[in-house]
């Protein structure tokens, strides 16, 4: 199922372990369709811990492994918490535990946010001028990853895009130092426009604490201050919500059902 342009769809599934399943068929999907056209796929990879089944999936299952063409993907993240690659907090870490230390993956396919250094504003510089590097774009244009993974809080918040953080409203910056009151400290995100601008953009959405949000987002009036992951809104690809059916459990409208 590839999606064509400015569709936005829900699937809603039994749990988690399907979720990741359907999003894994989908990504693996969309990677072979678009590299029958194109010579290497990107992907801003998300964080937490929702992911992680799907990662696990990617590398690890044989039928879905075997298909995937590892040296033509090269991995990037959609945010970074402030501390070392070998850090338990660090979504480096738990994607290169899941799948990149699984799977013969060239290093140089892998894009990582160098969030241990203490200077945030300068990482978040470093890691636009890699992307633009590896994008072939200058400045004020916008890179096009082939696929963007997100998750969302239960605060609706997406990436680092917190509530009433300051890279909310950012319209020209690709990667921020996003300072995050409840946490006191800066993580470094993508911005909007990047992720907007993406192929395909895929939410993963799973457990009951989230089902609020998700109805506030998905079926509520516009209040991106409060439910930052409404601001993703993909400007000409596609949007996917995988969810279980616990965190689509509020959900009044009907849903496609998977
Ligand atoms: C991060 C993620 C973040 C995550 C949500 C959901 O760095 O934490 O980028 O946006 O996707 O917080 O996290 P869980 O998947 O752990 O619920």
């Amino acid at each position: 199922m590839i999606m064509v342009a400015n569709k936005q769809k829900i699937q809603i599934v039994a749990d988690a372990e399907a979720m990741c399943r359907a999003a894994a068929e989908t990504l693996l999907r969309h990677i072979v369709e678009t590299l029958q056209t194109k010579d290497v796929y990107s992907i801003a990879l998300s964080g937490g811990s929702t992911p992680r089944g799907l990662y696990a999936l990617m590398a690890d299952d044989t039928e879905l492994g075997r298909q995937m063409p590892w040296e033509r993907i090269h991995f990037f993240w959609g945010d970074e918490r402030p501390v070392p690659p070998d850090h338990p907090d660090s979504n480096y870490r738990m994607a290169y535990a899941a799948m990149l230390s699984h799977a013969p993956i060239p290093p140089a396919n892998i894009h990582r946010i160098r969030a241990e250094n203490p200077d945030a504003s300068k990482t978040a510089k470093e890691y636009a001028r890699d992307m633009r590097r590896f994008f072939g774009i200058t400045n004020g244009e916008l890179p096009r990853f082939n696929c963007v993974l997100l998750g969302m809080g239960s605060d609706g918040h997406t990436a680092s895009l917190f509530p009433g953080s300051p890279a909310i409203g950012e319209e020209k910056r690709l990667v921020m130092a996003n300072w995050v009151e409840k946490f006191n400290a800066y993580r470094i995100t993508l911005t909007v426009p990047v992720f907007n601008n993406a192929d395909l953009i895929l939410f993963l959405v799973s457990g009951g604490e989230k089902a609020g949000a998700l109805k506030a987002i998905l079926e509520g009036d516009k209040e991106p201050d409060r439910y930052p992951a409404k601001l993703i809104q993909p400007s000409g690809g596609a949007l996917i919500w995988f969810l279980d059916r616990f965190a689509a459990s509020s959900l009044t409208r009907v849903h496609q059902i998977r």
